[in-house]
């Protein structure tokens, strides 16, 4: 490799880094498959804005447009879809090796930037999801949007905020289109990159032994991680293939569907406010949010960062799963087990 190549390459990893850095159970590859979610986000999302129009009467045949008659449109479009939906789901499983390897210690900050990337994915699904203005993104924008004014205080300036007016409609698409294809693109890139920063910084990856064994990073880490990032690619590419992304009708905002849901990452939320608006949209959500940004400041166990499933934390890594499952079931109860009137049916 020349000189000019290995300077550039030094910058992302140091020339040497600890053997354990490669082992597929240290990381499971989560953050690498979430950095290559993004790229293809960034990449597949350029090419739609060439053609999107974010005004209501022009969005729905747009969107159309550009699955039908562009070439390769469809599966731009398809692609950006599951690794939108994909990067959700993989950064809740890197949130979740990270949190079960206790590999938060010492590295506060960067768990910080982590929870605020996560936030930013889910605003960036929910405004994307919005876009096309069909008959389930609408109905879905707008009960993400009565989720948001549940919560107490913040919620109705929030939703006011997100929707332009107490409405979606031409505000919220154009507020939608700024936010999702401007505003959390740049804050992300900011962030990931951040992200990526602190991890150097911290000394690279949490580590439970100071282990002395190191082997360059030149080829080994980088097959690695070009490995994990070609996986990801070509796994995503299948799916986009086996399962377009979705069309309905267009928007009616006189005929809602029965039931409305809020899109599958919120229909969890929207479970439990079936139950209780208190419970549900505010002790839960706010319990979940201290636990995760508090974690890391008041986990004293004394086993350092990086080791699976510690039992000094066995009380932090059981409240974090019970949260993990509770969500889980709840998505899935909210997502195929609730018909008409949210009352319980069998799927099958
Ligand atoms: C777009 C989203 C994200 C990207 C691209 C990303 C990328 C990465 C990468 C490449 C690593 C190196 C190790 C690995 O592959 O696991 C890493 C480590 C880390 N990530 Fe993320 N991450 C994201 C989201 C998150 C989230 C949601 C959290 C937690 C709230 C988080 C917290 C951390 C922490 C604390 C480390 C250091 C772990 C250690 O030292 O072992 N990240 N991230």
């Amino acid at each position: 490799m020349n000189l000019k190549g290995r300077n550039f390459l030094d910058h992302l990893h140091p020339a040497l880094v600890r053997s354990r850095t490669l082992s597929p159970m240290t990381t499971l590859g989560f953050g690498i498959a979430c950095l290559t979610c993004f790229v293809i986000l960034a990449a597949t999302g350029f090419s739609l804005f060439l053609y999107y129009i974010p005004d209501t009467s022009l969005a729905y045949e747009r969107i159309l447009h550009i699955t039908t008659t562009l070439h390769y449109g469809g599966l731009v479009r398809s692609l950006h879809f599951t690794a939108a939906n994909a990067l959700i789901i993989l950064s809740v499983l890197h949130l979740s090796r990270v949190f079960l390897t206790g590999a938060y210690k010492g590295r506060v900050l960067n768990w910080i930037y982590g929870l605020a990337l996560f936030f930013l994915i889910l605003l960036a699904a929910f405004t994307g999801y919005l876009l096309p203005w069909d008959q389930i993104s609408y109905w879905a924008a707008r009960v993400g949007a009565g989720l948001a004014e549940s919560f107490p205080l913040i919620g109705p300036e929030a939703q006011r905020m997100v929707l332009g007016g107490t409405e979606v409609g031409e505000e919220t698409l154009l507020r939608a289109f700024a936010i999702h294809a401007a505003g959390i693109p740049m804050l992300m890139v900011i962030l990931i990159s951040l992200h990526l920063w602190r991890i150097r910084r911290d000394g690279g990856l949490a580590a439970p032994e100071k282990d002395v064994d190191r082997i360059p990073a030149v080829p080994w880490l980088y097959r690695a991680e070009g490995g994990v990032a070609f996986l990801t690619f070509a796994i995503l590419i299948v799916v986009a293939l086996i399962f377009p992304a979705p069309l309905y009708e267009r928007a009616d905002p006189l005929h809602p569907p029965n039931p409305a849901k809020a899109p599958w990452y919120f229909v969890g939320l929207q479970e439990m406010l079936a139950h209780s608006v208190f419970l549900g949209g505010f002790v839960v959500p706010v319990f979940i949010l201290f636990f995760l940004f508090l974690a890391p400041l008041l986990d004293t166990s004394p086993s350092p960062g990086g080791k699976w499933l510690a039992s000094d934390r066995a009380g932090w890594n059981s409240t974090f799963l019970l949260i993990l499952i509770g969500q889980t079931v709840l998505i899935i109860i909210g997502q195929w087990f609730r018909g008409p009137n949210w009352s319980f049916r069998i799927p099958f």
